[in-house]
């Protein structure tokens, strides 16, 4: 019979462990949050308890219980074209200004970090294309630390949620019907490049330097102010001077760091590597 409940002690345990690993903090009132989604893990693999599960996780020598676990515990809410505004202020003011800059000799560097489903960096794709930017001048790198949906990423099949907000015309040049989902078309999905990379640590940055623009959106509200700093930092060093970091709308750098300028363009705010 199966110990399913999830002792105080034991869930601070858990939640100090993803804390650590991560940078999301889940308080308290998500106890039963962490309960439901690992209960699920406990039965498939087996195990009797969350105690069980807390050594599974701190013992075991592989990464695979550390990213089931992440898969577990990871928010994934993402849809093309969110934030429009945001979108907008990227390809009609930030956009020009960077590729004037590079003069059409470097090529212009994006990254989508945190980018889910891959929702994010292919609206980002399809932009620049619309722009008449040849995928040969420019990088889109998009990454996230859930391998599960860095998988859906890759196969770039979404469903009628994913897909509300987009364009007809887009839908029209870039999409494919496949019974009641929709195909992105290889012209999209190749010119982004996914990988997994856990925003909180320093390992896997170096190919993520010389960034022209970053676009860490709706991830940073999952983290507290010392982790964010953390993130915040990382990213600092991967952005070209003069280069741009958008967050989300609801989230705000207020504490976490003074090395990058806000500024605004149409109530949009962005920060600036000077
Ligand atoms: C709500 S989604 C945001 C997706 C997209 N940026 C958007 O705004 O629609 C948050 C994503 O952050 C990822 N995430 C959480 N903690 C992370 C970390 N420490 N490193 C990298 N990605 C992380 C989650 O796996 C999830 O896919």
């Amino acid at each position: 019979m199966l110990n399913m409940v999830l002792a105080e002690t034991t869930f601070r345990d858990i939640r100090d462990y993803i804390y650590d690993n991560s940078g999301i903090y889940i308080s308290d009132s998500k106890k039963y949050l962490i309960e439901n989604r690992l209960s699920r893990i406990l039965q498939e693999k087996q195990l009797q308890s969350f105690e069980d599960y807390l050594k599974l996780i701190k013992f075991s020598s592989n990464g695979n219980e550390l990213t089931r676990l992440f898969d577990a515990v990871t928010t994934n809410e993402t849809y093309f074209f969110r934030e429009p505004q945001q979108l907008t202020v990227f390809a009609e003011a930030i956009l020009s200004k960077i590729l004037e800059q590079k003069k059409g000799i470097k090529k212009l560097k994006i990254w989508s970090a945190a980018c889910s489903s891959g929702e994010e960096p292919y609206t980002l794709s399809m932009m620049l294309l619309e722009k008449r930017l040849l995928p040969d001048k420019f990088e889109i790198y998009a990454s996230d630390i859930s391998e599960g949906v860095l998988s859906s990423a890759k196969k770039a099949v979404y469903s009628s949620y994913s897909i509300r907000n987009i364009p007809e015309p887009y839908m029209k040049k870039y999409f494919s019907n496949i019974g009641q989902s929709y195909a992105l078309s290889d012209s999209v999905k190749n010119t982004v490049k996914f990988m997994k990379v856990n925003l909180i640590e320093n390992k896997n940055m170096a190919s993520l330097r010389g960034m022209d623009i970053i676009f860490c959106r709706n991830v940073l509200i999952y983290f507290d102010t010392k982790a964010k700093q953390k993130v915040v930092s990382n990213l600092y060093d991967s952005l070209t001077p003069g280069g741009y970091l958008f967050i989300g709308q609801s989230e705000s750098l207020h504490n976490v760091t003074r090395a990058l300028r806000p500024s605004v363009i149409n109530k949009v705010i962005m920060y600036q590597k000077v």
